[in-house]
């Protein structure tokens, strides 16, 4: 508990708050470049869909077009870049076999980011949905998404992408068992040093929207994900969720969506003390953007805000949309 000493009137907050030097001296969390990642959205060099409606601000970048903003980015000071491929539709399968392709999309994208940018941490998405004509994490057993046969091919998909050149796998599916699988898989192939972020709090939720139309997964989706993501309701289970991915080897957990779910990044880092992301999804970022857009908010103001949101809750880091206008901001000062 605070202990409160005096009161009013000698003791006046307002004080403190009088000038910007004495607000910046006492302002408890700070936001740096050091603590975003950006997502990036990669498309086929012959898709012509680069704009992504409802993400305005965002394009589906090629791979030579992702190398140059990667490097700008770079330039920035961003430590790192996740991937996420908009698979063409005649390559997604039942069986998912493009995840697995050492020459997929992301693995190519790997590839070239970092030969051309090594300095930048590569973030892999390890998760069936993009190349799943129902648009599931999970393979599919007629309505019922399987886990452990799941499990055994994020293991594969997880050894493509690192071997291509990911230094940190995602795993975003929510299937149970598969931190432990892929940190098996990776250390039987001498990828020790390979980094695990586990998405271990992720819920099933409304903001994943604008995502899914970005990677051309939206419209297939049939139902929901409820039998794999969690309940919105839920916060212990969260705990729960970490508590295990931990002890199966998860190196950083991620808690996803980001601004509904600042409770629980509290918990987590609270209760566990270890590296704890927060994701600020696509459709927090369209929020925003929206907004800002129709001239009902400062998108600059607010998108600094909701970032600054998640430190405040005890993220070390957050995957957003905005890293790259977020960067260039903080360079402004
Ligand atoms: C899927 C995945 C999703 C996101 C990241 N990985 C969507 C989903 O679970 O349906 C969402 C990211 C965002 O909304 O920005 N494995």
């Amino acid at each position: 508990m605070v202990q409160i000493r005096g009161g009013f009137p000698d003791t006046r907050l307002r004080r403190n708050r009088c000038d910007d030097w004495t607000r910046r001296l006492v302002a408890e969390n700070r936001l740096a470049v050091d603590d975003l990642i950006w997502p990036v959205f990669l498309r086929e060099d012959d898709d012509p869909a680069a704009e992504i409606a409802s993400m305005p601000g965002q394009r589906r970048l090629t791979v030579s077009e992702a190398v140059e903003a990667v490097g700008r980015a770079a330039e920035l000071g961003i430590p790192a870049v996740c991937l996420f491929p908009k698979v063409s539709e005649p390559l997604k399968t039942p069986g998912c076999e493009e995840a697995v392709n050492p020459d997929n999309l992301i693995c190519r994208g790997l590839r070239a980011i970092k030969q051309a940018v090594p300095t930048v941490g590569l973030v892999g998405d390890v998760a069936l949905d993009p190349f799943n004509p129902l648009g599931h994490d999970g393979l599919l057993e007629g309505d019922r998404v399987l886990n452990d046969e799941t499990v055994e091919i994020l293991c594969r998909q997880a050894l493509v992408q690192a071997e291509a050149g990911c230094d940190i796998i995602a795993p975003s599916d929510m299937m149970d068992g598969r931190i432990a699988a892929i940190r098996r898989a990776l250390d039987g192939a001498g990828l020790e040093d390979t980094r695990i972020c586990s998405y271990a709090a992720k819920y099933a939720s409304a903001f994943y929207g604008p995502f899914r139309d970005a990677i051309g997964s939206s419209g297939a989706l049939r139902g929901d994900k409820k039998t794999y993501q969690m309940d919105p309701a839920n916060a212990e289970e969260a705990l729960h969720e970490v508590a295990l991915d931990l002890a199966e080897g998860a190196d950083m957990v991620m808690v996803k969506p980001g601004l509904p779910y600042l409770d629980i990044i509290r918990r987590v880092k609270d209760r566990f003390a270890v590296p704890t992301f927060a994701y600020q999804v696509s459709g927090e970022y369209a929020m925003i953007r929206a907004a800002a857009l129709n001239g009902w908010l400062d998108g600059e103001r607010a998108m600094m805000e909701s970032l600054i949101a998640f430190k405040r809750a005890g993220a070390d880091a957050v995957l957003t949309y905005f890293a790259v206008e977020a960067a260039e901001r903080l360079r402004k000062g």
